[in-house]
């Protein structure tokens, strides 16, 4: 299959699926006279998830410059990137789940790490994993100023500035009803701060300039906002089993569900699905027709 400039073009999910394999392959190694600690380390990454994050990154590489995943070689190379963010998000969950936080038993269909072992071994894989995300980015073989760019995205918005201040605000103001826009703002910064990097992460690799890679960084915080406002509606509507993790979680937090109720969380999801539709139309028509291609291919797979 070819594209108008005459690239051989991988289809995305296949190309989901040599990234599993190349995960699957790269499992991190640190042996030592420790019982669990290599296992730990890697167990909850290789159970899987829905690889939601690796396809936005790589996803936008393929919509903007494909010609840098036509040969297997140059997708192993953007493989590094893909698996720091899915890397950096799997050591999230772990904290998440800690019963500091939300004190949850299941995840990607099996026990939580704090379960499997102790708090001590939870706690520190999801360490290991935060700063082993940005060995893996040292490790790409892409230019250093473009290592740098990702390094910046992802610590920026994976850290201080992003999900770190978002999970803190989601578990100080458990039991305090926040107002809507005080709501936005926490999920904005929990779940959508990561996810708009990994698609800004995408068009830095494809070269794109600044101007577009913050809207596309805007796009992302509003396809957060949708994540996560879905997320909320998962916890409230599914089994655990069902979705995979523990639900029926959310009875003291700060979630749609609680401040607006399922019908009007629904009717945001569908707005902001729409405002996304249209901030993509601000893009050139070359730009558009195949970032338009990728998020519906986004929406329809994933919600
Ligand atoms: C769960 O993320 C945490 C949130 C940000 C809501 P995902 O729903 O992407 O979890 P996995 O990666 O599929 O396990
Ligand atoms: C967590 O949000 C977001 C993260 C940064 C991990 P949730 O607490 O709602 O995620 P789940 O529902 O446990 O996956
Ligand atoms: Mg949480
Ligand atoms: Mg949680
Ligand atoms: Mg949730």
């Amino acid at each position: 299959m070819t594209n108008g400039e005459g690239y051989c073009v991988i289809k995305l999910d296949t190309l989901l699926l040599e990234f599993e394999d190349f995960l699957q392959n790269h499992q991190l190694n640190a042996s030592s006279y420790h019982p669990h600690y290599e296992v730990a380390l890697w167990q909850m990454v290789k159970n899987g998830g829905k690889r939601f994050r690796p396809r936005l990154f790589l996803g936008v590489l393929l919509a903007l410059n494909p010609s840098l995943l036509e040969q297997q070689e140059q997708r192993l190379d953007m493989f590094y990137p893909a698996l720091a963010i899915e890397v950096l998000h799997t050591y999230s969950l772990i904290h998440d789940d800690l019963p500091a936080m939300d004190n949850a038993s299941l995840r990607r269909c099996n026990p939580t790490l704090h379960v499997c072992y102790d708090d001590a071994l939870a706690i520190l894989a999801g360490d290991g994993l935060n700063t082993y995300a940005f060995y893996l980015l040292s490790q790409s073989p892409l230019p250093d100023s473009v290592k740098i760019a990702l390094i910046a995205e992802l610590s920026y918005n994976g850290g201080v500035h992003g999900m770190v201040l978002g999970q803190a605000l989601d578990c100080h103001f458990e039991s305090q009803p926040l107002t809507l826009a005080e709501l936005q703002f926490l999920h904005q910064k929990k779940t959508g701060a990561l996810i708009a990097a990994s698609l800004k992460m995408g068009a830095i690799v494809a070269c794109e300039n600044a101007n577009f890679c913050e809207n596309l960084y805007q796009i992302g915080l509003k396809l957060g906002l949708f994540f996560q406002i879905h997320d909320d509606m998962i916890d409230a509507l599914q089994t655990s089993e069902e979705a995979g993790k523990t639900t029926h979680n959310d009875v003291s937090k700060n979630s749609y569900v609680n401040l607006l109720g399922l019908e009007e969380s629904q009717n945001h999801l569908e707005q902001i699905k729409q405002q996304i539709l249209d901030m993509l139309q601000e893009f050139s028509q070359q730009k558009y027709a195949p970032l338009k291609t990728f998020f519906d291919d986004i929406f329809l797979t994933y919600f």
